[in-house]
């Protein structure tokens, strides 16, 4: 049982927050820098690694007075490893290290994908182990066998754009403002899911894998033909994009057997997606809180809090991996 400070800065958010026995977040704070990359339309690595050097002390020092703890009364301090931008995770990995080293704490180094699945642990509901998770962001679309706290089997994953990367290119092709997930649903509101038949690729065959570039190119061939209202187009998008995982997810539950789902990362937010995948799949969902879905510390601090409590840490050694492997216990 633990109080965790966790930092996350893989990318363009710089994420800080306190998290007690990874379940409960005292305090979070995410600086994103949409607005200063929106109009690059993508995030500039060199500028994301700038805007967190800026930031990452105040936003620190916000978190620990909001939440009314002094540091020296934490009892581990967590950071992201990797995956990510090689300067991005340099920041934040760094002030952990430094911040464990100067008040003589634990210091826990987390792959951003197993923060991810943790954010499902701070919703109301929380899952036993074993379970399916379907993790879905802006750099990966992967099944996997969540057999407990931290062991892992990859049952699918996508072999060419991750579902988060077809939502923000599809954006770009309709003009519409990066990110293009939160784009992509608000357009789709008022437009018509069954005006395109997109394509899902990869059903009906015997594996667990995604493929999303061809989604994408159909999007293209569409436009390139002819003058397209743009809310028939994101809502057909989106309803194919979305059909593909719900599908893969009641396959991989119907190989495993398995009875109960998670989902996280940051196209977790998407209502269609969550909708339907409590809706029709055989399994009872998990899902994070909204605010939990996109990049943030508290995700981290949670599954630092495990790994603490299991003595999994890591020490000043600990170097950032901006292409960490997701290894069960590593
Ligand atoms: N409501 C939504 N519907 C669909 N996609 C969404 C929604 N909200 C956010 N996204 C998508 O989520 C992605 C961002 O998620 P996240 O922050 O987890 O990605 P990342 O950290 O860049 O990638 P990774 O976690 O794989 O390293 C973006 O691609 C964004 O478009
Ligand atoms: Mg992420």
């Amino acid at each position: 049982m633990s109080i965790v400070l966790g930092i996350e800065s893989s990318c363009d958010e710089t994420g800080i927050a306190i998290v007690r026995n990874g379940v409960e977040v005292i305090a979070n704070e995410v600086a994103s820098q949409i607005d200063i990359h929106r109009e690059f339309g993508g995030v500039v690595p060199e500028i994301a690694s700038r805007q967190h050097t800026t930031i990452i002390s105040q936003l620190t020092e916000k978190v620990l007075a909001e939440a009314g703890i002094r540091i020296k009364d934490i009892d581990g301090i967590a950071a992201t490893q990797g995956p990510g931008l090689m300067g991005a995770l340099l920041v934040g990995l760094c002030f952990g290290k430094a911040l464990a080293y100067a008040w003589k704490k634990p210091f826990v180094p987390v792959h951003h994908i197993e923060g991810h699945l943790f954010s499902v642990f701070l919703g109301e509901a929380r899952p036993e182990f074993p379970l399916l998770a379907l993790v879905v962001s802006g750099g990966h679309t992967q099944l996997i066998h969540w057999e407990a706290p931290h062991q892992y089997t990859i049952l699918g994953a996508t072999r060419d754009d991750a579902v988060g990367e077809s939502f923000d290119k599809v954006a770009r092709l309709l003009n519409l403002p990066y990110p293009g997930g939160p784009s992509i649903q608000r357009a789709a509101e008022g437009g018509n899911p069954e005006a395109f038949d997109f394509p899902r690729a990869m059903m009906g065959r015997n594996t667990l894998d995604f493929s999303y570039s061809g989604l994408k190119t159909a999007v293209l061939y569409a436009l390139q033909a002819g003058d397209l209202c743009v809310a028939d187009v994101a809502a057909s998008f989106q309803h194919a994009a979305v059909d593909a995982l719900v599908r893969k997810t009641q396959q991989a539950l119907d190989q495993t057997g398995l009875s109960r789902l998670a989902l996280a990362g940051g196209v977790a937010a998407n209502r269609l997606l969550r909708d339907r995948l409590m809706a029709e799949c055989n399994a009872t969902v998990y899902l994070p809180p909204f605010k939990y879905c996109i990049d943030n510390g508290a995700m981290i601090a949670a599954a630092a809090c495990s790994r603490l409590d299991l003595g999994l840490t890591g020490d000043l050694s600990t170097v950032a991996n901006p292409n960490l492997p997701f290894t069960s216990l590593a």
